[in-house]
């Protein structure tokens, strides 16, 4: 795999406590929303926005480490945030997600494959789901799995969130898993391939302090959902970060309470979580906590997380920044890891 910064590499240079580190603040601009996913070719990131008055992006960049990021071609897409990205068989595929319109439907239900890490992109046409952004991705047995999300206007009760689970394998033949999943409908919640299962973790049904969730559900197929807990031992959030850590699974900050988190929680069975860092990105105030970043997992062993947001308004900073945390060493080793040395 070609992810050059190893393990070893990073270990040697980060010596700070908190064991994470900056590798690179743009060249891409400050956005939330992003997406990323790890590919033969590196990790591949699209899109995501700015502040109001800049439209949503479509802009492509890779990079083989985190440090140095190579522009692609623009997509042929419409730019959008707060869309689905996977990597799925030897391909790339992005879809749905909004734009920022002022008149008409900013809401996309189309679909869209990369076999060549990001370079060219195919149309697969669009999704028989209704049009949305928000929504939660995940591969799970062969198939690629969205769930939930939100669409209709911001203002007052015009946004509609949902909680029908759609699966694919190819993109484009789409099959319902359930119209209404027992996990009440919201948006943001982050979806988890996890020991077989699928985990759904939290999101929110709003954007005050009050319509932020914390509940976790479990499925072995999609349709059928059981609750694992209520109240898990972090704080109900949204724009949060979702990895599974070699083994375990690793939340990270998100926003809630009108708060920007930069805390760290890990758990072995998605029921019992225990704070594993107060200080994600080497921050320890709620001035540089954030949310709507993007996390990878590599397989080299690292956690990337890119670009994220640190105000819940649409005039608050915004971040160009790659960090990197080890996810084996640190003083805080991951249960039943392996990282692969290249
Ligand atoms: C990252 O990759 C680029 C392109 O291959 C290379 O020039 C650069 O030295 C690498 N940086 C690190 C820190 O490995
Ligand atoms: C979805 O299921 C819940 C119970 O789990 C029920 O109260 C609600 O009416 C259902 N909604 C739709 C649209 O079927
Ligand atoms: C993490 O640090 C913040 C300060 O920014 C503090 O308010 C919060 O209570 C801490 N979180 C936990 C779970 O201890």
């Amino acid at each position: 795999m070609s992810f050059i910064l190893t393990l070893a590499n990073l270990l040697s240079i980060a010596a700070a406590a908190s064991g994470w580190l900056k590798l690179s603040d743009g060249p891409w601009s400050a956005r939330e929303g992003l997406m990323a996913v790890e590919d033969a070719s590196g990790i591949v990131m699209v899109g995501g926005r700015a502040n109001l008055g800049l439209a949503a992006q479509h802009d492509v960049w890779r990079t083989p480490n985190g440090s140095s990021w190579e522009r692609l071609p623009d997509a042929p897409f419409a730019g959008r945030a707060y869309h689905a990205m996977l990597s799925h068989g030897a391909c790339i595929f992005v879809m749905g997600g909004q734009t920022v319109a002022l008149l008409g439907d900013p809401f996309f239900n189309d679909v869209w494959r990369s076999c060549d890490g990001g370079e060219t992109w195919d149309s697969l046409g669009h999704a028989p789901w209704q049009p949305r952004a928000g929504l939660a991705v995940a591969t799970h047995n062969g198939r690629m799995v969205v769930a939930g999300g939100c669409f209709g206007s911001s203002i007052g009760a015009g946004r509609k969130f949902l909680n029908d689970v759609w699966a694919t394998r190819d993109g484009a033949s789409w099959e319902l898993l359930t119209a209404n999943a027992s996990w009440s409908a919201r948006s943001g919640p982050r979806l988890v391939d996890f020991n077989g299962r699928l985990l759904l973790l939290a999101g929110e049904v709003g954007f005050t302090a009050d319509t932020q969730l914390g509940d976790i559900w479990e499925s072995g197929d999609g349709a059928t959902w059981t609750l694992l807990t209520a109240t898990p031992a972090f704080s109900a959030r949204s724009g949060h970060g979702v990895v599974n850590a070699g083994g375990s699974l690793l939340l990270i900050a998100g926003w809630h309470d009108a708060k920007c988190l930069h805390d760290q929680w890990l758990s072995e069975d998605g029921v019992v979580w225990r704070m594993v860092s107060n200080a994600t990105w080497a921050c320890t105030a709620d001035a540089c906590g954030r949310f709507d970043f993007w996390p990878v997992a590599t397989s080299s062993g690292l956690l990337l997380t890119l670009g994220g947001s640190n105000a819940y308004s649409t005039f608050g900073k915004l971040w160009a920044e790659t960090w990197a945390l080890p996810l084996l060493g640190g003083g805080r080793p991951l249960r039943g890891g392996s990282v692969a040395m290249h």
